[in-house]
């Protein structure tokens, strides 16, 4: 079995926590010993020998993978580190890490995303190991319960029963609100955003759904040539889960959290008794529900404030209504656009 660690994403919506040089992935958030990135390495190797384990990501953050990797005692070979010359999105990036591992020989790959939180690792690891003997004839994804209709997560529906999954019947990538009301009330699965597959059917499926990209790696001798060939990137839920019809869902209840926005870190952090969640020295006062977050060096005061998200970062200053931090992506658009 291998594994493929995307962690080339910049994590643009926990912006000014994560930011382009510096993303979420490799951050010690507040109160942990390991980055997100760390704790994703340390899961894969529940399953495969480090030499098995391809990160893939950006020549920007080569050495923060490096850096992690080693400080977790490990001497990580640098021909493991998939470097992609332009982010093209995950499907490109899996691809990237499925024509490295063809090369050596065709496997099991598990694909991990870095920026969740997974609190029964053991359990994980157990489960896709059982798991195995689906990838025979399918690709596999897994499915949490959902907790509400999120609309930053792909839904699956599971239909007839096979093994410890299902067949898929719909994988529909991020909703509407509306939809994704519709789709918890129908039993639909939250895509864990973790996927197994043989490398032999996986291929198979992308030279069907997405052709361009199947032919840019075939034609290619190395990532770069295979990479500018690609012109249009594209994620690996829109581009293959949602159109093949061999994806199966295998449910995995293992303390799954995505910690793609401010709203999804409050809500998995420790509060206070008034629901507040705050670094050292700051002063809260008749607040309540809020997450406030600054430097050592400075004090935050809230006086009557309630659901707020306020990051104070040595250069920039985040004030949000909780529930509505899906939208700080835009920001880093509009400072992108502004450069
Ligand atoms: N190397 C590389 N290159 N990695 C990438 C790229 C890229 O171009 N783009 C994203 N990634 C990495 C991110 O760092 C993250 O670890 C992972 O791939 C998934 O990308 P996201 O951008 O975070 O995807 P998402 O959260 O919007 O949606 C996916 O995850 C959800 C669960 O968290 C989908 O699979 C959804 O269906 C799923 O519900
Ligand atoms: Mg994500």
């Amino acid at each position: 079995m291998k594994v493929i660690i995307l962690a080339g994403g910049s994590g643009t919506r926990l912006w000014p926590l994560s930011r382009n040089r510096y993303p979420k992935q490799f951050i010690k958030l507040q109160g942990k010993k390991e980055s997100l990135f760390q704790e994703t390495f340390k899961r894969s190797l529940l399953l495969a020998n480090a030499d098995d384990i391809f990160v893939v990501t950006n020549e920007k953050y080569k050495f923060l993978v490096m850096g992690s990797v080693e400080e977790l005692g490990y001497k990580y070979n640098e021909n493991n580190i998939l470097i992609e010359p332009n982010a093209m999105n995950t499907l490109p990036a899996i691809c990237a890490g499925v024509h490295v591992i063809k090369s050596i020989s065709s496997d099991t790959v598990v694909v991990f995303p870095s920026d969740h939180m997974i609190a029964k690792n053991n359990d994980f690891a157990e489960l896709i190991n059982a798991s195995e003997v689906l990838t025979r004839d399918s690709l596999i994804t897994f499915g949490i319960k959902p907790s509400g209709p999120n609309t930053g997560f792909g839904y699956i529906s599971p239909g007839s029963g096979k093994e410890n999954g299902y067949v898929v019947k719909a994988f529909k990538e991020k909703p509407s609100y509306e939809k994704a009301v519709e789709y918890i009330e129908s039993g639909y699965y939250w895509n864990a955003g973790i996927f197994m597959f043989n490398t032999d059917l996986f291929t198979k499926e992308v030279k069907k759904y997405a052709p361009d990209i199947y032919n840019a790696f075939e034609s290619s001798n190395n990532l770069n040539e295979a990479f500018s060939k690609i012109e249009m990137g594209i994620s690996i839920d829109y581009g293959i889960m949602e159109k093949s019809s061999k994806v199966a869902v295998v449910p995995a209840d293992i303390g799954w959290n995505d910690l793609g926005s401010f709203d999804s870190f409050y809500d998995i952090s420790e509060k206070d008794e008034a629901g507040n969640i705050t670094s050292k020295g700051n002063i809260i006062i008749d607040s309540t529900n809020n997450m406030i977050h600054s430097e050592p060096e400075k004090i935050v005061v809230a006086i009557g404030v309630e659901d707020l998200i306020i990051i104070d970062n040595r250069d920039a200053l985040l004030i949000c209504k909780k529930d509505q931090s899906q939208k700080v992506k835009d920001v880093v658009e509009t400072l992108k656009n502004r450069n």
